[in-house]
């Protein structure tokens, strides 16, 4: 199959970078990280895992070897659970052993959890030293590794210290899909599928048109298939392209900023997503599959408040059905879920704000004080306890 990348420009407020997507490109990693990286020799860090760089990490430092780098690898435990302050520690002391320079690169292989730990120590080691990112999951290519993101999560909750600190070159190579679980390709679908509803109803009806040709099922044995790989690469291509413009246009998320084009809408269905994980102490759902059920009760408050047409509620149940049905939620108390949107509540500020749609494509930031608690109660009931 004919090796070829598409490119897209992200233009942050502080700088500019590229993202590039093929099938089969990890090969030119070098080549890549030399002209996305000011320096053209020197050392790279490569953070990753033990699953993904023993499945990866051999072609990405050849190639980075062979372009004139020197390279050095820490591989931190796999998991959630440890993108937190030790992981964190531990790469700081590993940059610091191996001497790296500001001149240096650090470079993450891997799924969300290491592009955003890796990402931190990047921006903090020495003040901050160039960060790339080569994402291996669907969820790390279309969302995590797009936008300058990094954190790790805490005492107090998930992702609750971090920094913004952009990459100088993104590189997604869709093969690395091959090797990936179908409940992790379906959690980033999921995503995928809250970019449409926030995006417009052409990114929405692509992803269903994609999953309902392609099934997760089955996915590892179709990268013979040329077809199957250009509607891949096309569907990450309109993914990244809609996260580039929303990030461009609004980096740091301002907290003033409530319009359709805020960053903010990016959390669309993470209210009741993130309390979902909290509430099952982060072990029963994937993040995208919390995400899911957070949309349909974002989108059933949306149509009860009477700022969603039906049809738009039907779309979207639709979309997320094609995907696949959604882990059991019928055990989880609706009033446990509320509660806990009190903590996030105190930590964003004294009212909670809601992404809502005012039909596909058509965000609306609302605040919780707007919303009677019965209709949450209601919406979460009809989503949760169907
Ligand atoms: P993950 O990083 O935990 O990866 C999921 C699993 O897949 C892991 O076991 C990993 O080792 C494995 N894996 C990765 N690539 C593989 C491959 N090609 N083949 C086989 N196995 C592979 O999960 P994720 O969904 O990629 O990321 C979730 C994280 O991303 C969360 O911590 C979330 O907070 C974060 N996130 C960050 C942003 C951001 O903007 N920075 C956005 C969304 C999510
Ligand atoms: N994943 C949400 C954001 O990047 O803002």
């Amino acid at each position: 199959m004919e090796k070829h990348a598409s490119r897209i420009a992200v233009n942050s407020g502080s700088h500019q970078y590229t993202v590039e997507i093929g099938h089969g490109i990890l090969e030119s990693a070098g080549a890549w990280l030399s002209n996305s990286h000011s320096q053209k020799d020197g050392s790279v860090s490569i953070i990753s895992n033990k699953k993904v760089f023993d499945l990866y990490g051999a072609t990405v430092e050849q190639s980075l070897t062979a372009a004139g780098f020197k390279t050095s690898k820490f591989l931190m435990e796999d998991g959630e659970e440890y993108k937190n302050f030790e992981s964190f520690l531990q790469a700081l002391e590993f940059l610091g052993e191996k001497g790296t320079r500001r001149t240096d690169a650090v470079l993450a292989l891997g799924g969300g959890v290491v592009g955003d730990l890796a990402g931190f120590a990047a921006s903090v080691y020495l003040r901050g030293v160039p960060f790339l990112s080569i994402p291996t999951t669907f969820l790390s290519m279309i969302d995590a590794s797009v936008g300058g993101k990094t954190a790790v999560n805490t005492s107090f909750g998930k992702n609750t210290v971090g920094t913004f600190h952009q990459p100088k070159g993104v590189l997604i190579d869709v093969k690395t899909l091959a090797t990936l679980d179908e409940r992790e390709l379906l959690a980033g679908f999921f995503e995928a599928i809250k970019h449409g509803a926030v995006g417009g109803p052409g990114i929405l009806t692509s992803i269903e048109g994609f999953l309902s040709d392609f099934p997760v099922n089955g996915f590892s044995g179709r990268f013979n298939n040329s077809e199957f790989v250009g509607r891949l690469e096309k569907v990450v291509f309109e993914q990244v392209a809609f996260k580039a413009e929303i990030v461009s246009g609004d980096e740091k998320e301002d907290t003033s900023r409530n319009d359709a084009k805020s960053r903010k809408i990016l959390n669309f269905g993470h209210t009741v997503g993130h309390s979902l994980e909290k509430v099952t102490n982060y072990r029963y759902f994937k993040h995208g599959e919390a995400v899911a059920y957070g949309m349909l009760a974002a989108a059933e408050i949306s149509k009860r408040l009477d700022i969603l047409d039906k049809n738009s509620l039907n779309l979207l149940k639709r979309v997320v059905s094609t995907a696949r049905t959604l882990p059991d939620a019928r055990s989880i108390e609706i009033q446990e879920i509320i509660n806990s949107f009190s903590s996030d509540k105190k930590l964003l500020s004294e009212e909670l704000q809601w992404v809502l749609l005012g039909g596909i494509g058509k965000p609306k930031i609302v605040s919780s004080l707007e919303i009677p608690e019965p209709i949450i109660f209601e919406s979460l009931q009809d989503v949760l306890h169907r």
